[in-house]
């Protein structure tokens, strides 16, 4: 099994929007059971206020249709990253905090999602942009392309 972790800075716009498009993508192909797909965040300010996922996002996966549960932030641990076999960042920053928690990236997990795309980028935090459709195509994208990755070098 495949445990993926995808990661922002507050667990309630793209990282869960992430990890629904990825639960679906997954399912859609029969492969559900070979992955086991969560989300966290890097600061812990959400979790404290048990906030839930962003209605901006609620839309849109519902736009989509892609299901999804409730889900309330949290903030990645240490345990995690030794839990964990990719933990996939939505952009730079992301690593940044993160390294401050686990301190090394030891087992080289930590990917940007668009780093498995032929246009590696950060995705903007759309908490701040305002706009939600771009992050929703851009964690689409960099979901397709790593389950390429992950079908083409048979990582299963
Ligand atoms: P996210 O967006 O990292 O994509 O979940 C954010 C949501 C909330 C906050 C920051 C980023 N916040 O500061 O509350």
């Amino acid at each position: 099994m495949i445990k993926v972790l995808f990661v922002c800075l507050g667990n309630i716009c793209r990282s869960p929007m992430a990890e629904f498009i990825f639960k679906n993508m997954v399912d859609k192909k029969n492969l559900s059971e070979k992955f086991y797909i969560d989300s966290a965040a890097t600061s812990c300010y959400n979790e404290i206020n048990k906030e839930g996922i962003y209605i901006e996002v609620k839309k849109i996966l519902k736009e989509m249709k892609i299901p999804f549960n409730e889900h309330i932030s949290k903030q990645i641990t240490k345990e995690d990253y030794k839990k964990f076999d990719y933990i996939l960042v939505m952009e730079e920053k992301n690593i940044f905090d993160i390294l401050k928690i686990i301190e090394k990236d030891s087992k080289n997990k930590i990917f940007r999602l668009l780093d498995f795309s032929n246009n590696p980028k950060n995705i903007s935090d759309p908490w701040y942009t305002g706009d939600f459709y771009s992050a929703y195509y851009d964690i689409v994208y960099g979901c397709e392309k790593f389950l390429e990755y992950i079908i083409k070098n048979n990582k299963f």
